[in-house]
């Protein structure tokens, strides 16, 4: 009797940390696709949760049935050998039909969702291309001619639609809370759309396998109220102010007239290279190749040796020494 009382004191401890654990989630988690922030992404909540209800009272049915007739039915000392039984087609044809008339109920909302979301509304008055890349982000803002990396920033309140596409293989681009996730297809064009509603920064990633570093193909959105954007997009238009000090100025020729400028972007310099991340602006990005706070040890680290930072990554190890490590991260963190 104790085992069987203690054994119900575990299994209600379990279930109570379950329920918790899963609001938990929902309130804390960055990346919580159940904590919505744009009309695009509460009209696939509202469909999850209706599809949740449905399949709790499914549940609750199935199991209710399965508990009474374990109790009513349950044999007693005895009892004669019960009547035995084979088939029983008014039961069969109830239990095909049901599911079929639940999944029609599914069905009719998921579709409508899946129209509505699938162009961006007429009032989109901002379009991105995102271009994913091994193992990183590019993103082309149309109507503005700027070109940056890995941090996205959206204006609060304006509808953006953002076509996605790549140029190696095949990524998926996710923002939990703002949109859903979608595949990133070379030599096609898919899109998602959002109007964020309140400024703030949120957190998405790849989703889709891509290689050694897809666990660390992370991305941050940014939602700027109107001024904070335009102020950042006149940064990513203006040339890079030139350096003062003597060791950012070193900083400045080694990244300028060296192997970096064949691979990168700094607006007003002879860096214009396309293969990497545009660095234009670099010192107010608040991560280092996507994984890691933009601090300057962990930009040493990570020009030092890409590879043992970021396993596979593209970016080649160019061996620099180390006053000129400590000049062009102090160059980079320069720029803002
Ligand atoms: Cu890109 Cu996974």
């Amino acid at each position: 009797m104790v085992t069987r009382s203690r054994r119900w004191l575990w299994l209600s401890v379990l279930a109570l940390g379950v329920g918790f654990g899963s609001v938990g989630c929902a309130e804390y988690f960055p990346q919580s696709t159940l904590r919505p922030m744009t009309e695009f992404t509460e009209k696939i909540d509202n469909l999850f949760s209706l599809i949740v209800i449905l399949a709790a009272a499914v549940w609750v049915v199935v199991n209710g049935v399965l508990v009474y007739s374990l109790v009513k039915f349950r044999a007693k000392p005895g009892d004669p050998l019960p009547p035995q039984t084979h088939g029983n087609t008014t039961l069969e044809i109830a239990w095909t039909i049901a599911p079929a008339i639940i999944l029609a109920i599914i069905a009719v909302p998921t579709v409508q969702t899946i129209f509505e979301i699938a162009e961006p509304p007429p009032e989109t008055n901002i379009h991105i291309n995102v271009v994913g890349k091994q193992w990183w982000w590019e993103y082309q803002y149309r109507e503005h001619g700027i070109v940056t990396a890995n941090e996205l920033h959206v204006p609060v309140g304006q509808t953006v639609a953002l076509d996605l596409t790549s140029t190696d293989v095949i990524h998926a681009y996710w923002i939990p809370r703002l949109a859903a996730k979608r595949d990133n297809i070379p030599g096609r064009t898919n899109v998602i759309w959002f109007t964020a509603r309140e400024p703030g920064e949120y957190i998405g990633q790849c989703a889709e396998y891509c290689g050694t570093s897809h666990a660390n193909m992370r991305l941050k959105v940014f939602v700027d109220d109107q001024a904070t954007f335009d102020a950042w997009v006149q940064r990513q238009k203006a040339a890079a102010p030139q350096p003062t000090d003597p060791v950012a100025q070193r900083g400045f020729q080694v990244v300028t007239t060296g192997a970096c400028a064949g691979c990168h972007t700094i607006q007003g310099t002879t860096a214009q290279g396309r293969t990497g991340p545009a660095l234009t602006d670099f010192g107010n990005r608040t991560t280092v190749a996507t994984i890691a706070p933009n601090t300057k040890e962990n930009l040493k680290a990570w020009i030092r040796n890409p590879q043992e930072f970021k396993p596979g990554a593209l970016m080649p190890n160019l061996n620099l020494s180390d006053e000129d490590l400590e000049a062009v991260s102090t160059y980079l963190l320069s720029l803002k």
